[in-house]
């Protein structure tokens, strides 16, 4: 099963359902291939979409949430219990934009603590940046990053990592295939050491598009895409599925 995920990230409003239902009208037609849509509006919008999309094809998730579970007095803070009671079903945690904004490793643990307790799905991302890139630190980085994050007492079957290179996010550059099929095994091999071989699902993130889709698609070991720009569009969206099964 492949995973295509759209993360908006501070765009969408009400009338973006629209986005949603041509997603959803297209995947309920099209049966013959095995993926899961998963889509993370802003949290604002998470309850009606959550609601209206409740018995389609798809899914619903917020982009981010507090590190603390259920009520506290953070001002402008949303928790996993806020989120789960909205009626999303995963939570995004570790988006390299808010790990430049102060998330640490601590805190990353704390927000996925909370999210597996109350059964919220995690997408975890993971991404080294173009100073580690240069340095070829990027498999200690992010051997480092899923140690120092993921527990041996977390479901497996519950958690999604995304490798989402820094340098890639909005840039338009894509690692090489040869390159991203060494970091996917990598981040595979890591994840069925700590999960005793169980391995969660892997996706890739940074600037898919509708074109380079083409040349990614060719990597079977990646389960899924992690999909920010090209989302906010239905049609660039759903192309990269068609082209993705062509
Ligand atoms: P992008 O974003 O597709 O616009 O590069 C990906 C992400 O931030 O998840």
């Amino acid at each position: 099963m492949k995973f295509f995920i759209g993360n908006w990230k501070m765009f969408g409003i009400l009338s973006s359902k629209k986005i949603i239902e041509k997603i959803n009208k297209f995947k309920t037609k099209d049966r013959s291939n095995n993926y899961k849509i998963i889509i993370t509006p802003p949290y604002t919008l998470i309850e009606s979409f959550a609601k209206k999309f409740k018995n389609s094809n798809v899914a619903i998730g917020a982009q981010n949430c507090f590190f603390k579970e259920k009520f506290s007095s953070n001002t402008g803070a949303i928790s996993p219990f806020m989120i789960k009671k909205s009626g999303a079903s995963y939570v995004i945690v570790g988006h390299s934009d808010n790990r430049a904004e102060g998330d640490n490793d601590e805190k990353l643990k704390l927000k996925l603590n909370f999210c597996l307790k109350l059964n919220l799905r995690v997408i975890f991302c993971i991404g080294e940046n173009k100073k580690e890139k240069q340095k070829k630190i990027t498999f200690k980085v992010l051997g480092k990053q899923l140690r120092n994050v993921l527990s041996k007492k977390f479901d497996p079957n519950k958690i999604i990592v995304a490798y989402e290179p820094v340098w890639s996010i909005g840039t338009g550059l894509v690692p090489k295939n040869k390159d991203l099929s060494k970091t996917i095994n990598f981040i595979k091999s890591s994840l069925r050491k700590l999960y005793n071989y169980k391995c969660p699902p892997v996706l890739y993130g940074g600037s898919v598009d509708e074109k380079n889709i083409n040349q990614l698609k060719n990597l079977k070991e990646i389960d899924g895409f992690l999909i920010g720009g090209a989302s906010k569009s239905s049609k660039k969206f759903i192309d990269i599925i068609k082209n993705y099964y062509r």
